[in-house]
């Protein structure tokens, strides 16, 4: 099925499971301990070996030599796996580092050996008796020194620059400017359930459960990397703890696990120590991020310009900070720039909202900075200078754009009348107590998805795609859609995913997950209706399906018989067409953040937080509040903690552990209330849904950075906003 024109009414408009809260169906697997996740026990695997990951000691430079000779005798070792025997490794189109290093080392801890035994700890212990000589090389590590060096680079669906009117004629001449540097540091995913994989051969046929986001992409990067054709690659991953971006490509512990069940003769589990992972496989990039705004005494933005720079191994891409200034506010005369320069840490990739995640971070202080400078209050700058079009191209509109009813909405839910406009004024016993908004914004790409639907003689539909549920609550919506599609109640449905067996689906990413799938299954489940309407004779467009029963005129009959003794079969891709380039289509929302601020030592904390989203229809609200209020607590970490912390000389990531790079915990966050506005969007697919994971991050990070300037009076555009930043200048208003 083509989705070419705006969707008119369907099935789903019903309404009568879809956009219900319905619990989770794999929420009694995870908590009871029974959903499989890719390092534990497979029916049909026996006794796997173990492999451990020997990480590269430098940053940069080659393997002098490599003695394997006391690993190799050490108890229990079956096998090690080094570039020199793993036989010839393709170069893959998705990792730009190689997966296993040697002799050329690419970035610290880049996997460089696999030991395999019979348990984990001998592996362990064995892969401390590898000994590797290295020769160093000078590698650059520091953004700040070379994003001078910095080349355009595109970024995701753009060039590296754009440009409108005369940014700088119009910059120069407008009475009210704002130029400021904001930067934004290097961030780990930080997922629950680490890089885990196992592996098993039969024949010249993979197999490997994973924990992967985009099943169809890494079966095609492992291929390539092993050479083999696609069709013998077999991934699994059903229950994924957490990926936000980490997990969108195949890692070292797939290709190791399948190059070391190969060495072994047997089948193998490598899951990445918490300590590898944080070197070994991709992190967001720093930016540096230079905003200039130019407005008329009256608020009207006149020039807007975002440059931004960043880093990453050769061969790698930008992090598009800018992405969100070329679509979110009116201007005339506008610019964007996307520098990228060479840096030899890992490998910088999507995380949380690549690009707008970052950049909002700094759009949306430079907008809370510029309505002080204006005296006007930052909501109405924002409704001032809002667009119905995209600015870069006015002649592309919006599907739909209701920015300024999010805050609105959020405004009167959070009492912002109350808010004091002159920072450092409001004090609760020891805390400095400030208020802070920012615009959400995130696009909304869709994906091409597949499903298949099974209808049986007990009336149950079966569906399978390869889509993923990384813990967002695919499994749910997917049957929602189904059971609404087939006039079933939940439970008559199953939900098998992450299977390469299954039809290929749009995957987890970029928050093109719930809409695309769901619009999968929904084009399979209209197959299905045909065919059970064409196998009754029923008139299908006549048809009507509900409570089990199909019904035309006079007659009804019920699914399970309708389906016979051999049940019938339904398979269909929804492809996208050019509405998407047509019209504009986004996400949109606004967040509030209250904080407190201890007046003596400047720690902060976050009291109270609101999220009001327009991401079309809400096909979930208690799985989509999960992933907003998730989203905002990301949020939070990136505004106030988060930072991976860089060795400029060495070249690594000092911190990688859960101990050094810290994420919020609950005591961190408060009450936090999520808000969805109550609409469809019929440019977006046929269940008129977007994308609203990522939507929930973008703009939380600049909304707790403007209530603590609310709070306190300091600006800070580092973040994270740590207290040692506040510190010094508290006692201006303390
Ligand atoms: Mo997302 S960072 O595309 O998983």
């Amino acid at each position: 099925m083509k989705f070419e024109t705006p969707a008119t009414t369907n099935p789903i408009d019903q309404l009568k499971i879809i956009g219900k809260p319905a619990d989770r169906i794999d929420g009694p697997f995870k908590t009871t301990g029974t959903a499989p996740y890719a390092y534990e026990r497979h029916d049909n695997i026996a006794n796997p070996a173990c492999g451990y990951v020997v990480g590269s000691a430098i940053a940069k430079g080659r393997i002098a030599s490599m003695d394997l000779t006391a690993a190799k005798t050490a108890s229990g070792v079956l096998a090690i796996v080094t570039a020199d025997n793993a036989g010839k490794l393709a170069k893959g189109n998705l990792n730009f580092a190689t997966l296993l290093g040697g002799p050329e080392i690419e970035h610290y801890h880049q996997a460089i050996a696999l030991v395999v035994a019979e348990t984990f700890e001998q592996a362990r212990a064995a892969a401390q008796l590898v000994r590797v000589d290295y020769v160093k090389a000078e590698g650059a590590f520091d953004l700040a020194a070379v994003k001078d060096s910095g080349k355009p680079a595109r970024i995701t669906g753009g060039p590296a620059d754009t440009a409108v009117g005369d940014f700088a004629g119009a910059f120069a001449a407008a009475p009210v400017q704002l130029d400021a540097t904001y930067t934004t540091p290097d961030h780990a995913h930080a997922m629950m359930e680490p890089h885990a994989s196992m592996a098993a051969w039969d024949g010249d046929k993979l197999i490997v459960w994973t924990s992967n986001q985009m099943i169809d992409w890494s079966v095609g990067e492992l291929a390539k990397t092993l050479g083999m054709p696609k069709d013998k690659v077999r991934l699994i991953s059903p229950f994924i703890g957490g990926g936000f971006g980490g997990k969108l490509f195949v890692r070292a512990d797939a290709l190791l696990a399948a190059l070391g069940a190969r060495a072994a003769g047997r089948p193998v589990k490598v899951a990445l120590t918490r300590p590898m992972m944080f070197n070994n496989t991709v992190h967001r990039p720093a930016t540096i991020q230079r905003i200039r705004i130019g407005a008329t005494r009256d608020g009207k933005i006149t020039a807007i310009g975002h440059e931004g720079w960043s880093g990453n191994l050769p061969g790698g891409k930008p992090e598009a900070a800018v992405q969100a200034t070329r679509l979110l506010y009116a201007g005339a005369n506008r610019m964007t720039a996307t520098r990228l320069a060479v840096l030899d840490l890992p490998e910088g990739n999507a995380m949380r909202a690549p690009g707008e995640a970052p950049g909002m971070m700094a759009l949306e202080i430079a907008i809370d900075e510029m309505a002080e400078k204006l005296g006007l209050d930052p909501i109405e700058f924002r409704i001032l200078n809002d667009t119905q079009v995209d600015p870069e191209k006015p002649e592309r509109a919006y599907s739909h754009r209701p920015l300024i009813a999010c805050m609105g909405l959020g405004a009167n839910r959070f009492d912002w009348s109350k808010r004091n406009p002159r920072p450092g004024q409001v004090r609760d016993g020891r805390w400095l107590v400030g208020i802070g908004m920012a615009a959400a914004f995130r696009n909304n790409p869709v994906m091409k998805s597949a499903a298949r639907v099974r209808l049986d003689n007990r009336g149950v539909v079966v569906v399978e795609t390869d889509m993923t549920d990384i813990g967002t609550g695919t499994y749910t919506i997917i049957a929602q859609t189904a059971a609404e599609m087939m006039g079933l109640p939940l439970d008559k449905i199953i939900v098998r995913l992450g299977d390469s067996a299954f039809p290929v689906s749009a995957g987890s990413g970029g928050q093109w997950g719930a809409n695309s799938s769901t619009s999968g299954v929904y084009a399979a489940c209209v197959k299905l209706r045909e065919a059970v309407a064409q196998k009754l004779g029923f008139n299908s467009t006549e048809a009507d399906f509900a409570d089990g029963q199909v019904r035309s005129g006079n007659r009804s009959v019920p699914l399970a018989q309708a389906a016979g003794e051999s049940g019938i079969v339904a398979e269909d891709v929804m492809e996208f067409g050019d509405l998407g380039k047509k019209y504009q289509q986004s996400t949109f929302g606004a967040h509030f953040v209250e904080v407190g601020v201890d007046a003596a030592t400047a720690e902060i904390r976050v009291r109270r937080m609101l999220a009001v989203c327009a991401a079309g229809r809400i096909l979930n609200p208690k799985s989509a509040r999960s992933q907003v209020i998730g989203a905002m607590t990301m949020g939070a970490g990136a505004a106030l903690m988060e930072e991976l912390a860089v060795d400029k000389r060495a070249g690594f990531f000092v911190n990688h552990d859960l101990a050094g790079y810290e994420v919020p915990v609950h005591a961190d966050i408060p009450h936090q209330d999520v808000i969805f506005l109550d609409e469809t969007d019929p440019m977006s697919s046929p269940m008129k849904a977007k994308g609203v994971g990522e939507l929930g991050i973008c703009g939380v990070g600049a909304a707790i950075a403007n209530a603590i300037y609310n709070a306190t009076g300091v600006r800070v555009r580092d973040y994270p906003i740590t207290l040692d930043k506040l510190l010094a200048r508290l006692p201006e208003v303390a």
